[in-house]
């Protein structure tokens, strides 16, 4: 198809310069003639196929709010060990991977829209896989609990009736609003908001991933202490990236270039550099 599509830009280009076309012409021509390629050949027909990888880039959605996972750098652009190791399952595919940052709450609606896949540190939940599929899990997690030192949290009884600030619509929150009894949550967009709000005195803890809620609190050392979520008896979770329902082709590919970047090293140099 490709080659097709050469030949007949060599076309036009001829066609130009054989009629005197103004500079600006043949570029407009390009545009027409890929738009229309796009519509109808390998793109369009890739698309009914469910093959996100046909167009060479994989657009994957993740909110960089979450360290060490994903965070925007000093550049202003999203890194992290997710960032990272979506990258190399790109390079292992052939593909561009192209970030899209947005809100946590929106990765898993805008699957199949916005996005190609989510990385975000999600966690593989019941809920999730009713709206997409996930590849295998990439690494293990666990709810902590960030308090402000000498704060007398220490248990799950201790939680109940408590003002606990979460990133809306992540695992902590849904532990915060189902499992603890009489809580008050406070939804906030970005796990730092709601740490801002702790240090602030307006929520009592908050509930985000052991990871990142190792970052906060040594942030904030001697303000903040990070408390291990099996004292609480929160559950294991794991991580894994969201993919559109039902495209096992491409689950199968991910699962696949996965599988090679943890034999070959790679997984655990990301491991070592980032968490
Ligand atoms: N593991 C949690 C969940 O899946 C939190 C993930 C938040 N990730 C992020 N990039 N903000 O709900």
């Amino acid at each position: 198809m490709k080659k097709l599509i050469a030949l007949f830009l060599a076309g036009v280009m001829t066609m130009c310069m054989l009629t005197a076309c103004g500079s600006k012409e043949p570029d407009e021509a390009v545009e027409t003639v890929q738009g229309s390629e796009n519509a109808q050949g390998e793109t369009g027909e890739a698309e009914e196929d469910g093959d996100v990888l046909a167009d060479g880039v994989l657009t994957v959605g993740t909110n960089a709010e979450f360290p060490p996972f994903e965070y925007v750098d000093d550049n202003g652009e999203p890194d992290g060990f997710d960032i990272a190791l979506i990258k190399a399952i790109g390079e292992k595919l052939g593909v561009t991977v192209e970030v899209e940052n947005m809100e946590f709450d929106s990765l898993v609606s805008s699957i199949g829209s916005k996005i190609d896949i989510a990385i975000a540190g999600m966690t593989v939940t019941d809920e999730r896989k009713g709206s997409v599929d996930f590849s295998d899990p990439y690494y293990e997690a666990v709810q902590f609990v960030i308090v402000p030192a000498g704060s007398e949290i220490a248990t799950a009884a201790d939680l109940v009736g408590k003002t606990i600030g979460v990133q809306l619509g992540t695992t902590g929150d849904f532990i915060a609003s189902d499992d603890i009894a009489d809580t008050t949550v406070n939804q906030y967009n970005k796990g730092v908001d709601a740490v801002n709000d702790l240090l602030n005195g307006r929520v009592d803890c908050v509930i985000i991933d052991k990871n990142p809620a190792l970052v906060f609190a040594s942030k904030f050392e001697g303000q903040l202490v990070a408390l291990d979520g099996a004292q609480f008896e929160f559950g294991v979770e794991e991580y894994a990236i969201a993919l559109p329902k039902g495209d096992t082709a491409l689950a199968e590919k991910i699962n696949a270039a996965l599988e090679e970047i943890k034999a070959d090293g790679t997984f655990d140099k990301l491991v070592e550099t980032y968490i």
